[in-house]
């Protein structure tokens, strides 16, 4: 993070002026409670606005009232660094009793959880990474920097970086998917969106790495349950994403809340400190996950919140969210000599770095503008964004597009519920921005009509299905889960089609018409027998406020889509957890039983990270592969052989035949997502590091090896070519 000679002198005149008090302020993110009779923490507020116990608007007062009542005084005496606030009014009203009110005026630094857009939403992080589009990516984190800052809001607590290979954790939805390489250039691309811009302080936020780390491993697929992992797993595949946002100049970090191999990622110095500082050259500032330094205590790692707040100082967690252990028990440590003040001022320092990085000095307040519609550009990159998220899975002869006078039957509640469009941890849309699937089928296609027929929280309604099936040339049932199913603390041990959805498209099977399922779901689901009940599949994700004219320009063919799948799909819960870059086992599933596979179900998974259908068939032609001394070049051409403009995702996956370690059956190691029109044909280079075909052992060590390796070019289904190569390092 560089600073100019001037801000560093400013930070270091304010530090030799701060009293304990104050620095020890600086480190604490005040929590929020709901004043007036229960006091409930942030996130169970998200959750109880997500499943509508309040509604946003009630959601809104709360943070409002709360904050007002509940730490004006703290922050005027500077015990206060940082809040979470998401409205321009009270993020000036705070920042004004900091700025003004307090004997140092130091800025609180806003923070909060703007995951996949703020009031312009945009297709959940597992969706929109597999548009495997980096411009893309970076655009619509710019946008949301943007837009949030504007409401005085500085701090994103995104990326979500957890890879994610157990879709029975709920919060696979929040980051992108299962590979490690595609997870890496999804975290350059987002903390460059996020951070890069700074021709003004309003265009640019500082991002926040999460979880650190192996959150995505959690045993069981359990939130927040515990992660044993080697070094050399750690390495490959959970930290790689982390070490690339940080070399791309991530701001913060947050410690995730589960442990890693014994010891908590709160209190973990190994983690925080060894790797991510020293190894990585991370600079800026770790905050805690909410409320996760009081939780070492119930760890079994620290003996009260004392000692839980002196060993996460000491390990390297800067800012604590939510406990106001910080605030209340450091100077009784430092006291004891439980922690030092260089530690403390370390801290005091990475945290001041970044709200000078972030102009907040300069620009604590922001405009309170009246009239906050959303911008055209927003709804159109929604849109853009939404149209290059979603899957194509099925699409048996060719169903998919349909003419505009089809007459097509809607049904499943998922499609008539607004704002389930924008996902999970999304906390600052408004419903009347986001467009359901009705409200974009039924203008797409003017035969089209919708019908309550139930399946997901009320019973079928066999009379409305009767009556949709008579009126249909073609059903589209819109299936999935709720938004309250995915996300933070929504593990499902059995991750089929909730309610009765899974009779709708046993329905479907027997009636003798033309039937397309769209998925709605924040995870993958097993639906092993849904898959042949219909004739076309389009996984949907949650796409965010354009969903519903995305899908409907897809169904229409206005769009075609292009997206892969960032995660495998499991036939059956019990296959979790379930991913393609898996070792081969000296049993390789076979015809033999002595192999490694079940008895009840293939050991293959529904559908694998990468695939993904189009409405254009494509060829690679003239593939080549040449080696220079230290990279692997693969040119190729992409021929779309139909009469409709397209886009392919050239996949390069690496095998490392031999190692001293058992390596991955295969790896994501380069793609490319290419534009060809119809009948056209386009060449494009994919290039990969020689550096990047090593892997790191046990022993932390990075090990090139020389040896052989296949190079498997593909578009994640028909098009597969393949190079053996002996590589000498
Ligand atoms: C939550 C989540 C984290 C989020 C934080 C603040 O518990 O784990 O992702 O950023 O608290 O809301």
């Amino acid at each position: 993070m560089q600073l100019s000679l001037e801000q560093e002198a400013k930070i270091k005149e304010l530090m030799a002026v701060m009293t304990l008090d104050e620095k020890i302020g600086q480190l604490n993110q005040a929590s929020v409670s709901i004043v007036g009779g229960f006091d409930v923490p942030f996130e169970e507020l998200i959750e109880m606005m997500t499943d509508g116990r309040i509604s946003q608007d009630e959601f809104h007062k709360i943070m409002a009232t709360t904050i007002k009542d509940y730490h004006e005084e703290e922050i005027k005496q500077g015990l206060v660094g940082s809040m979470m606030v998401q409205n321009p009014a009270t993020s000036n009203r705070l920042q004004r009793i900091a700025v003004e009110e307090s004997r140092l005026g130091i800025p609180l630094i806003i923070g909060l959880d703007v995951i996949h857009g703020y009031k312009t939403v945009f297709p959940i992080a597992l969706a929109e990474a597999g548009s495997f589009d980096r411009d893309l990516l970076k655009r619509t984190a710019q946008m949301a920097a943007k837009e949030s800052r504007a409401d005085g809001i500085h701090w994103h607590f995104a990326p979500m970086l957890d890879v994610s290979r157990d879709a029975r954790w709920g919060r696979v939805s929040e980051g992108g998917g299962e590979d490690p390489y595609l997870m890496s250039q999804f975290a350059k691309a987002k903390v460059e969106g996020l951070q890069n811009d700074q021709s003004s302080h309003l265009n640019y936020v500082a991002a926040c790495l999460k979880h650190y780390v192996g959150y995505g491993a959690a045993e069981g697929g359990r939130d927040y349950n515990t992660v044993t992992m080697s070094e050399s797993l750690l390495r490959n595949v959970y930290l790689a994403p982390f070490r690339a946002a940080v070399e791309a100049g991530a701001a913060t970090v947050m410690a995730a809340f589960n442990d890693m191999n014994g010891v908590p990622c709160t209190v973990n110095r190994e983690l925080l400190t060894d790797k991510l500082r020293y190894e990585f050259g991370f600079d800026g500032f770790v905050v805690s996950d909410a409320n996760a330094i009081r939780e070492c205590v119930a760890h079994g790692i620290a003996a009260d919140e004392a000692d839980a707040g002196a060993q996460s100082l000491n390990a390297g967690l800067d800012m604590d969210m939510g406990t106001e252990i910080y605030l209340n028990t450091l100077k009784e440590s430092l006291a004891a000599g439980t922690v030092s003040i260089d530690t403390i001022d370390q801290a005091v320092e990475r945290i001041l770095r970044v709200k000078m990085w972030l102009g907040l000095f300069d620009h604590p307040y922001v405009e309170e503008v009246e009239n906050d519609d959303l911008l055209e550009v927003n709804r159109a990159l929604a849109l853009d964004s939404a149209k290059s998220s979603l899957v194509l899975l099925k699409n048996k002869d060719d169903l998919l597009p349909l003419a505009k006078e089809t007459k097509i039957s809607l049904i499943g509640d998922l499609a008539n519920m607004p704002s389930e469009v924008a996902g999970a941890w999304a906390i600052s849309f408004r419903e009347k921005d986001c467009v359901s699937l009705v409200d974009g089928i039924t203008k797409e296609f003017p035969n089209s009509r919708y019908f309550e027929v139930g399946g997901l929280e009320t019973p079928i309604n066999e009379a409305a299905l009767q009556e949709a099936f008579d009126y249909a040339d073609v059903v589209v049932l819109v299936a999935g889960e709720l938004v309250s199913m995915s996300g933070e603390a929504t593990s499902r041990a059995t991750i089929s089609m909730p309610g009765q959805q899974s009779q709708l498209f046993a329905a479907l099977e027997k009636l003798n018409k033309p039937s397309v399922a769209v998925l709605m779901n924040g995870r993958p689901m097993a639906i092993e027998k849904e898959v042949d009940q219909v004739d076309a599949i389009i996984e949907a994700w949650h796409l965010g406020i354009e969903m519903g004219h995305a899908v409907a320009q897809t169904l229409s063919g206005q769009n075609n889509p292009s997206a892969k799948l960032t995660v495998s799909f499991p036939r059956v819960s019990g296959q979790c957890p379930i991913y393609y870059n898996h070792p081969n086992t000296g049993r390789p599933a076979g015809r033999s039983k002595f192999t490694s596979k079940y008895m009840d179900v293939s050991h293959e998974p529904l559908f694998s990270f990468g695939y993904g259908l189009s409405y254009s068939s494509f060829a690679f032609d003239n593939v080549n592969l040449e080696e220079t001394e230290d990279q692997i070049l693969i040119s190729l051409d992409v021929e779309n052989l139909s009469q409709r403009d397209g886009q392919e995702v050239v996949q390069v996956y690496v095998t490392d035949k031999v190692g001293s370690l058992v390596r991955p059956v295969k790896e994501l190691k380069a793609f490319e997502k290419v534009s060809v029109p119809a009948g056209g044909k386009e060449s494009l280079q994919l290039v990969i590091s020689k550096q990047d075909l090593g892997f790191w052992n046990n022993q932390g060590d990075y090990c090139l090896e020389d040896g052989d390796f296949v190079f498997e070019v593909t578009n994640g289904h028909y098009n597969t070519i393949k190079f053996e190569k002996t590589i000498q390092f």
